[in-house]
């Protein structure tokens, strides 16, 4: 048995703060408890005492036997002083009050805590609007009394936003398993409650409104055990950006939290809306279709038009349209007029009614090459539009285990009232093509195959990266030196051209000997960040006259931008050939911990952010994802007679740097720019790692 079972399915509940007047919120939830057919014991907790809606109230908690649920609905500072006594009584509390850490009474709030986990009792909000559970069932919450039941979850960061779903899920019929409101989060978070409908019977779709998460890391632990069958469409509000904060990589610079959310929600598998009204019909598409089977999408339309319309929108969602004509042919013949088109979309034409359209819906179902179906019309000023509406209604009804069908209707009052009937009937039906196609597009990402991907480690000198990164902690440093960041690189196994640190200018010529001309030569030094500025660095030398000069030059240069600058000495690498800049970055998120960026270098990262961003660490299909994702992939794949790079070698590449940020928890920003790649490798030219040093 689940842990919260108590809270979604429990055995007797007190109500403390019960109200004897009706529109208090304490008198609501009792109501809406006994309206909901709540089966077991209901204790109401009031000083008053006497009597709320047919039920007796006891003075004081301490009169009741122990519950499984508690509900607080006495104001803020009431509820701080009751929460040890009702922990005594309760396993759960769901705290509706209001006037905590949501106000500043951070306080307020930990005490609340504090008191309830005295007594090992667990805590819902506080600042809720309470739950709803068809399990048990009750409706313990202060919106509306009639919540249909179904098998969409419920969960909201926002109480206002929940009952408002209540309240819509009611207009459009939609069943729910449960809501449940999270509030402040004080103690229980949506970690705990995914991981209870997870493995919910009842729960078939999610959906979650989300504000922020302080918990990333556990979120992403508990979504990677999401039963394939369940799915979860999620509505995050708040696209903060990054720029405000400051940063010293380009990596940092780049990930905002909400490019970071949606990076872990590609990664978990989760499907992002960007509006309430998509997400609604999301769930609603999901929660009442069955999985489809294969790719082939068939369009029925009246009018070539909406076709038009709807085959576009499919291309821009990458949704297949079934094009084997002869096969086509064969299906919809009989059904066709004369002058109709076997090309997908199929146009049954401006005359088609309720007969037509029973007949090719009817085809389409049967059709085993016919895996999803998108039916459309346009309203006629003749049509009868009452028995096309019973048509779709039975012929969906019939069929509607057999493949998704969806439906869009587009015209004015009339077929606005069929659409409003068919989704009474739970059939997903609207009113713009392209919310039709939208859902359609959901309810294929719904049902993409993910397999386990596993991350094996990678041999990595791990003793000679702490070493380095120890020594930088030593001295007190958090920016590693330029030759250190290359030699951490190495030692994590990527593909770095050899170099060395010259201290003086004898060591410089005999170095770049050793490496072998044409060499690059770059100072190094903590107090200079910006090498190319200070005219620190010198490229293409190819001889030992050249070195000599170009040492001096990097040391006077040096010396006359930033005169107290600590100089190390130069760096000499080898001098590498043109090949496509990338850039492979990690930098640390607040909330989901050290985070993976991928990019192409140059223009593409700095003015067009064509960037890529994962939770790290990333197993290998992940990070090639990472890389098919950016806009400017085809640079990679090779176009207009280029030669396709080496994209395992970029592959490689971030794995390895995911294993590597994850090890080290001290590596707190990583920027690789440039990896150069090429048709065969990927080489690091240069390298920057910040670390975390506890002051
Ligand atoms: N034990 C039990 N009941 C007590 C009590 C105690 N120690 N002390 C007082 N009560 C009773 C009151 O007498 C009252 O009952 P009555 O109406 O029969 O007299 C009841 O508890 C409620 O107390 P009251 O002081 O009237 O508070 P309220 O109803 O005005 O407000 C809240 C209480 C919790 C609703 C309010 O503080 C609040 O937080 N509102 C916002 C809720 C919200 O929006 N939550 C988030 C939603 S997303």
């Amino acid at each position: 048995m689940h842990s919260l079972e108590p809270l979604f399915n429990p055995k007797s509940v007190a109500i403390v703060g019960a109200s004897h007047h009706e529109g208090k919120i304490g008198n609501i939830v009792v109501r809406n408890i006994i309206a909901s057919g709540y089966k077991g014991k209901v204790y109401l907790i009031n000083p008053k005492g006497g009597e709320i809606l047919g039920l007796p109230v006891y003075k004081s908690i301490d009169d009741i036997p122990e519950v499984d649920l508690s509900i607080i609905v006495v104001p803020a500072k009431i509820a701080v002083e009751l929460a040890e006594k009702v922990a005594m009584k309760s396993k759960y509390i769901i705290v509706i009050t209001s006037g905590f850490s949501e106000v500043g009474n951070i306080d307020g709030e930990r005490k609340l805590v504090e008191n309830a986990k005295k007594h090992g009792a667990r805590i819902l909000g506080p600042n809720v609007f309470g739950i709803f559970s068809a399990k048990a069932p009750i409706n313990a919450t202060f919106g509306p009394a009639e919540i249909k039941k179904g098998n969409i979850g419920v969960v909201s960061q926002s109480g206002a936003l929940g009952i408002a779903m209540i309240g819509k899920a009611a207009e459009d019929n939609l069943g729910l398993s449960s809501i449940v409101s999270i509030g402040n989060k004080a103690d229980l978070s949506e970690v705990e409650i995914l991981s209870y409908l997870f493995q919910d019977k009842l729960t078939k779709v999610i959906f979650m409104y989300m504000e922020g998460l302080e918990n990333g890391r556990e979120f992403m632990e508990i979504v990677k055990k999401k039963p394939e069958e369940k799915k979860i469409i999620a509505l995050k509000a708040g696209r903060s950006k990054a720029g405000a904060r400051a940063v010293a990589s380009h990596t940092g610079s780049l990930a905002g939290s909400d490019e970071i959310f949606d990076a872990a929600f590609r990664q978990a598998g989760i499907i992002r809306a960007y509006s309430l009204e998509d997400a609604f019909n999301w769930v609603a598409t999901i929660a009442s279709s069955p999985p489809p089977k294969g790719k082939n999408v068939v369009i029925i339309t009246n009018g070539g038009g909406l076709g038009v319309v709807a085959a576009d929108a499919c291309e821009k969602y990458g949704l297949k349209l079934y094009d084997d004509i002869e096969m086509l042919k064969k299906t919809f013949e009989d059904v066709m007029p004369e002058f109709g088109s076997y090309k997908n979309p199929i146009d049954l034409t401006g005359q088609a009614g309720a007969r037509e359209y029973e007949l090719a819906l009817k085809r389409a179902f049967e059709d085993e090459n016919i895996h999803a179906i998108l039916a459309l019309y346009c309203e006629r000023g003749d049509a009868e539009l009452e028995a096309l509406m019973n048509t779709l209604i039975k012929v969906h009804k019939e069929y509607k285990d057999k493949k998704p069908a969806l439906y869009a209707l587009f015209g004015g009052e009339g077929t606005s009232r069929i659409v409003a009937e068919m989704k009474k009937n739970r059939i997903p039906a609207f009113g713009e093509v392209e919310d039709a196609v939208s859902s359609l597009h959901a309810l294929y990402k719904a049902y993409e195959k993910r397999e386990e991907e596993k991350i094996e480690d990678v041999e990595m000198d791990e003793a000679g990266i702490e070493k380095i990164i120890s020594n930088a902690i030593n001295e007190g440093r958090n920016r590693l030196l330029s030759h250190e960041a290359k030699e951490i690189l190495r030692l994590a196994g990527l593909d770095v051209p050899p170099f060395r640190l010259a201290r003086n200018i004898d060591e410089a010529v005999k170095y770049a000997k050793e490496i072998g001309y044409p060499v690059a030569m770059k100072v190094v030094s903590e107090d200079i960040l910006h090498k190319t500025d200070v005219g620190g660095v010198v490229l293409n030398i190819d001889n030992e006259e050249e070195a000599i000069d170009a040492y001096e030059l990097i040391m006077k240069n040096s010396r006359m931008h930033v005169p107290k600058a600590r100089i190390e000495g130069v760096e000499i690498s080898k001098m590498l050939p043109k090949g496509t800049e990338t850039i492979i970055g990690s930098t640390t998120d607040a909330s989901f911990g050290k985070v993976l960026m991928f990019g192409l270098g140059g223009i593409y990262v700095e003015v067009l952010k064509d960037v890529s961003f994962r939770i790290a660490p990333v197993s290998k299909k992940e990070a090639e994802r990472m890389v098919r994702e950016i806009d400017s992939y085809p640079i990679l794949a090779g176009i207009r007679g280029e030669k396709r790079k080496d994209i395992k070698a970029i592959i490689e590449s971030i794995y390895r740097i995911g294993i590597l940020v994850d090890k080290f928890e001290e590596i707190a920003e990583l920027d690789i720019n440039p990896l150069i790649v090429y048709e065969k490798g990927a080489k690091v030219v240069d390298a920057r790692i910040l670390i975390k040093v506890e002051k």
